[in-house]
């Protein structure tokens, strides 16, 4: 299976970034666990940008031949109709993911215009939610 693990802006700096909320672990390290421990089943990519654009084009490169996407947008989750719509108009299904549970936090980080057009939603788990994200798609 082809999966790609997708993250938004500032995710690039997990481990540096607000520890208390997303952990210490930088994205990095926990992919190469994330690789090895699939790497048998699955061919694991993984891409970050910050720029909605970038995002949006890697969407559309792969959402026709891939079998899943593990998406956390970041803060775009909240503010990104085009984003939406570019999972809206692929193929490939798309499971969202959050590190923290954004419903225990401020009011504008409740509402996701992802959730619509995703076959599930993993919130609050840490960086374990990318595990159960990618599990859902084998
Ligand atoms: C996040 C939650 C968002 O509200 C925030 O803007 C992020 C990370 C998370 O993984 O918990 O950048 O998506």
């Amino acid at each position: 299976k082809q999966i790609i693990i997708i993250n938004g802006p500032n995710l690039n700096l997990l481990g540096k970034r607000e520890p208390e909320i997303y952990g210490h672990q930088t994205f990095e390290q926990y992919f190469e666990v994330l690789k090895d421990k699939y790497s048998d089943r699955v061919d694991l990519v993984y891409f970050q940008s910050n720029h909605e654009g970038f995002l949006i084009d890697k969407i559309h490169e792969i959402g026709f031949s891939y079998d899943g996407i593990v998406l956390n947008a970041g803060a775009f989750t909240h503010t990104s109709i085009a984003l939406a719509d570019a999972i809206a108009g692929v193929k490939t299904p798309v499971v969202e993911v959050h590190i923290s549970n954004v419903h225990k936090r401020e009011e504008f980080r409740h509402h996701s215009y992802i959730s619509k057009n995703s076959i599930g939603i993993i919130i609050g788990f840490g960086l374990r939610g990318y595990d159960f994200a990618i599990q859902t798609f084998l």
